[in-house]
């Protein structure tokens, strides 16, 4: 088969080193990749948004199946396009990745299908939002703008008048623009979070290994929130019993509620979830992988995900099962000084070849660019994401660790303490 991954961050690389592991590929391409990814695929200068351009690249390279990576040209409807033009893609509808690209529509979906998240009210004008925080008690709440804003549209607030100033960014100010015209307010839960991915043709599903992000920019989750700076798989304490609560009360009611109001999802959903004393609840909905949890996961799977991808893409899963192997990854991610504001790039990475060769690791790139020499740049905030697999979480971290200690460039930071808590996970009491 012949492959084209669209994106260029760590999360596509994560999914052409999973694609070229498949004995039925011939060829991957990936756009607009980037210097590790150039290793592994080629990487065409293809404009998606060019999209007479972009289907006649798609003929002429025979190209069998497209896996979407990022969440943008999902909501602009790519995988829709194409498959009106009668090819095979991996990522859902513009329709079923509404569930992403709207937090009032996720809400209120939620809502409709009873699946647990936190109690909330949609607002379109800043004045309402005001009155109504007004005349609430002074407590700890979450002001969401609607659409999509880089994963920076959340706010959590510890009371009232922080949760003000968070309407006043997003609506008056219009700190995201168009994504902020509309507003979710909702109670703030509190507990340990998990990320949950399945694999789905819209009615059967296959869970992925659990997975915990750590989103906050500091040690300790302390500073602003980013796109994710490492990520270990699978969480501890998370048996089986969690799981098939998560999947009968908020995975199959989703799925389910998708298909009945014509928006069946196929493609891979990501559910972030908070386990609460009253149970697991919904924080957000994704219509795609996570990105760093990608390259966190798909090392655990013991073969390429390309067979069940292209499955989904004809309409249904295989009928095997997925087999992961035993013990743990560790992703740790190496960012730009100045991120997530304005990351300072076109530093020179150093101690790639010599991480890599370490056992069990790997370096997969996010926003590197070469240059003459063999030169590997950054391009952007988040660089690298160093992710290693061990017998447990203990020896995996050990080695992302150690192998990190081998990477320098200028201005380089990273989190010391991505796998580094035991996690308590409480099973819900209901
Ligand atoms: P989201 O993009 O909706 O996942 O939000 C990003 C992060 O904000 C989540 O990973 C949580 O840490 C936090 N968050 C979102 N919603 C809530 C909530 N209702 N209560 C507490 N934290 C939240
Ligand atoms: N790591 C969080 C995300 O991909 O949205």
């Amino acid at each position: 088969m012949n492959i084209l991954v669209i994106g260029g961050g760590g999360r596509e690389h994560a999914l052409v080193r999973s694609i070229r592991r498949s004995s039925i590929v011939k060829r991957v391409w990936c756009a607009p990749g980037n210097a590790g990814i150039a290793r592994d695929a080629d990487c065409p200068n293809l404009d998606i948004e060019d999209q007479p351009t972009f289907l006649r690249w798609i003929r002429r390279n025979k190209i069998d199946l497209t896996v979407i990576g990022p969440e943008k040209p999902l909501t602009m409807g790519l995988s829709d396009k194409m498959e009106q033009e009668g090819h095979r893609v991996f990522g859902p509808s513009m329709a079923a990745a509404e569930i992403e690209s709207s937090k009032v529509f996720a809400k209120e979906f939620m809502a409709r299908h009873e699946i647990p998240t936190a109690d909330f009210q949609v607002f379109e004008s800043a004045r309402e939002a005001k009155d109504h925080l007004r005349h609430q008690e002074d407590r700890p709440m979450v002001v969401k703008a609607d659409g999509l804003a880089a994963g920076k549209g959340v706010m959590v607030c510890a009371g009232r008048e922080e949760a003000l100033d968070a309407v006043n960014e997003i609506m008056e100010k219009g700190a995201f623009g168009e994504a902020g015209r509309k507003i979710v307010i909702e109670d703030r839960l509190t507990g340990p979070e998990l990320s949950i991915f399945v694999l789905t043709d819209g009615y059967d599903m296959k869970l992925l290994p659990t997975c915990r992000d750590y989103k906050r920019a500091g040690d300790g989750d302390v500073g602003p929130n980013t796109g994710g700076m490492g990520a270990y798989s699978p969480v501890d304490n998370v048996g089986e019993e969690i799981l098939r609560d998560v999947e009968h009360r908020i995975l199959q009611p989703t799925l389910r509620g998708l298909a009945a109001e014509g928006r069946p999802y196929r493609g891979v959903l990501y559910a972030g979830i908070m386990m609460t004393e009253q149970g697991p609840m919904v924080l957000e909905f994704n219509a795609r992988f996570g990105d760093p949890e990608a390259q966190i996961i798909l090392p655990l799977l013991s073969r390429s995900l390309l067979e069940e991808m292209a499955s989904i893409a004809e309409g249904s899963l295989t009928s095997g099962e997925l087999d992961w192997h035993d013990g743990c990854s560790v992703g740790v991610v190496a960012c730009s000084e100045g991120y997530p504001g304005a990351p300072v790039v076109d530093r020179k990475v150093k101690g790639i070849e010599k991480a890599e060769a370490l056992e069990g690791v790997q370096v997969l790139h996010a926003a590197t660019r070469k240059a003459p020499r063999r030169t590997v740049l950054t391009s952007g905030g988040r660089v690298l994401t160093v992710v290693a697999q061990g017998t447990d979480k203990e020896n995996a971290r050990a080695r992302a660790y150690e192998a990190m200690g081998l990477i320098e460039f200028e201005g380089m930071y990273y989190r010391q303490d991505i796998a580094g808590e035991n996690q308590k996970i409480v099973a819900s009491e209901s």
